[in-house]
């Protein structure tokens, strides 16, 4: 079969499309041939080898954590999927949704599909939304209170925007310029421009005293301080990369990454299904565009999910 393959750590421009084996699926795995599968951040990380020291890979290695297809063969003991359903995955480390067959890792990190969400943005759910679910867990905005998004146009910022307006918080987030109708159209009250203003004057300026809570999903560590200054005393701060667990005037931090709680994809999936929750998808590329869709994502200003489709 087909494969977007990295023979070592390095750029992303090193990955080529090559025939590597068909996987065979083992006990608990399901094998799947592959409609679409979705970019993020873990991908470059595993590709150059940034996080090789606590998540090293085998190479040939093919990225690829958010997956989406038919399943065509299933290892001993699944039970939950059959020979022809359409199922959604994040697949984690072991990846390998950029490649014509996935071998899938299985529950609870996999659901059947619904049949009215498409290929595209069933692969562009998984990672982004699980861990905007995480976040909003963590961080548990309520009604009224005011939340301030940074980061809001990528991946994960998009599903945070939406999960955070329907605990009826009031929700500030960055944007570029043509990216505010977007933001806007996903339930954010009111846009900053993180280009060409100080986010944080800004955010004091719409929400005098501080806003309630903060997620930065694109700083990290001692950086974090700029955006925890935008929130009030006592307020909290939630991230999926790692920093400070306080900062100045009491403002609490924690920090989470994808989870995959029982039946939380299929919930997810099901609200896109319904229409209640949107999967913003910024770029598609067909599968024989792999290696250019890496390296636009990897380089290019990129908004929302970024879906490769088979
Ligand atoms: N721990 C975990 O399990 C986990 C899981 C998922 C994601 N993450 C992390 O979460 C972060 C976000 O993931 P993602 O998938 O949403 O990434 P993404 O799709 O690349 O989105 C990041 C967005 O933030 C924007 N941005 C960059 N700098 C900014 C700034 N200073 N102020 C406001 N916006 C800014 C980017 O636009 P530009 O083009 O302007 O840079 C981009 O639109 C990544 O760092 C990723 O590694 C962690």
């Amino acid at each position: 079969m087909k494969a977007l393959v990295a023979r070592s750590y390095g750029p992303v421009e090193n990955l080529t499309l090559a025939d590597v084996p068909k996987p065979t699926p083992g006990p608990g795995h399901v094998l799947v041939r592959t409609e679409a599968s979705a970019l993020n951040a873990i991908d470059l990380a595993l590709i150059t080898g940034a996080v090789k020291d606590h998540l090293p890979i085998q190479h040939p290695f093919v990225p690829g954590v958010d997956v989406t297809g038919v399943v065509e063969a299933v290892g001993e003991g699944v039970s939950r999927f059959s020979v022809g359903d359409r199922i959604l995955a994040w697949n984690g480390v072991p990846s390998g949704g950029l490649a014509e067959y996935t071998l899938v890792q299985g529950a609870p990190s996999a659901a059947l599909r619904p049949a009215t969400l498409s290929p595209a943005e069933s692969a562009g759910l998984p990672t982004a939304a699980l861990t905007a679910a995480a976040l909003i867990d963590e961080a548990t905005p309520r009604a009224d209170e005011k939340v301030l998004v940074v980061g809001a146009s990528g991946g994960v910022g998009s599903f945070v925007v939406q999960l955070a307006k329907r605990t009826g918080a009031k929700v500030l987030a960055t944007a570029r310029a043509d990216e505010e109708d977007l933001l806007r159209r996903l339930g954010a009250d009111a846009t900053v421009n993180y280009q060409t203003s100080d986010v944080t004057a800004e955010a004091l300026r719409w929400a005098p005293g501080g806003v309630d809570v903060v997620i930065d999903l694109t700083h990290a560590g001692p950086a974090l301080a700029g955006a925890a200054a935008a929130a009030r005393p006592g307020g909290r701060l939630a991230s999926p990369l790692m920093g400070p667990s306080a900062f100045d005037r009491g403002v609490t931090a924690v920090y989470t990454g994808t989870r995959t709680p029982a039946g939380r994809l299929e919930v997810l999936a099901a609200q896109a299904a319904e229409g209640h929750l949107h999967v913003e998808i910024g770029a598609r590329y067909s599968f024989t565009d792999a290696p250019r869709a890496l390296a636009d994502y990897a380089h290019k200003h990129l908004y929302g999910k970024v879906v490769i489709t088979f």
